[in-house]
């Protein structure tokens, strides 16, 4: 019986191997390389550093006229918070037994601002608002947390320079130990 066994292995694992050989050879044809246009429309991360942020500018004050159309529904005309987040405001209370947390109070970079409007904002339309419209609330939002004038202009070369009040709150998980351990 075990012998029975031990013949039933063998036969799978040549089964296997063959496989494999043919594998190597011929590889299924399946799928097909991403076209460059869908990558562009996918590709759309922007990091801390606002590597990738995209042409165009708005202000707050144009971006205001966006936030009311798009925004202030669910997060408030200054970004009070209303059915959604709030937006603005909570400055110095992360330390306090009740925390506020908002893109003033909390966010450590303006960069991931842009990112994060531009590909989830407005929750029912995301991807829909043209990148001038991301820059303009972007820019709104900054405003209502006393971060930016309503004037500024805030572009590629504007938007990495903007200093966050809890940019130092973040522990960098990923930085290199000052003494090497190896
Ligand atoms: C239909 C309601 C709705 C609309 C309209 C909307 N949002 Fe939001 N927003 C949400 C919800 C819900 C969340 C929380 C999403 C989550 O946590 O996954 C959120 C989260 C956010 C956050 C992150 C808040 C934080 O600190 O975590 C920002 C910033 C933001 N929205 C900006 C905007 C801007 C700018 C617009 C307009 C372009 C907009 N939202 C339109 C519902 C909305």
């Amino acid at each position: 019986m075990s012998g029975h066994k031990v013949v039933l292995g063998g036969v799978a694992v040549a089964a296997l191997l063959a496989a494999g050989t043919a594998l190597a050879v011929d590889p299924p044809k399946m799928g097909r390389p991403a076209p460059a246009d869908l990558v562009k429309l996918m590709d759309i991360s922007i990091p801390p550093d606002g590597t990738g942020l995209p042409e165009g500018q708005a202000t707050a004050k144009q971006g205001q006229t966006v936030f009311m159309e798009r925004c202030a529904a669910c997060h408030g005309e200054r970004g009070e918070g209303k059915t959604n987040d709030r937006l603005a405001g909570g400055k110095g209370t992360l330390t306090e037994e009740v925390t506020v947390k908002t893109v003033g109070s909390y966010w450590p970079w303006a960069t991931t601002l842009f990112d994060y409007i531009r590909r989830a904002m407005p929750y029912n339309t995301p991807l829909s608002l043209k990148d001038e419209e991301v820059y303009g609330t972007v820019a709104y939002v900054l405003f209502l947390n006393g971060i930016v004038g309503e004037n500024d202009p805030i572009n590629a070369q504007t938007l990495p320079k903007v200093q966050m009040p809890n940019r130092d709150g973040f522990i960098n998980a990923w930085k290199e130990p000052a003494v090497a351990t190896r």
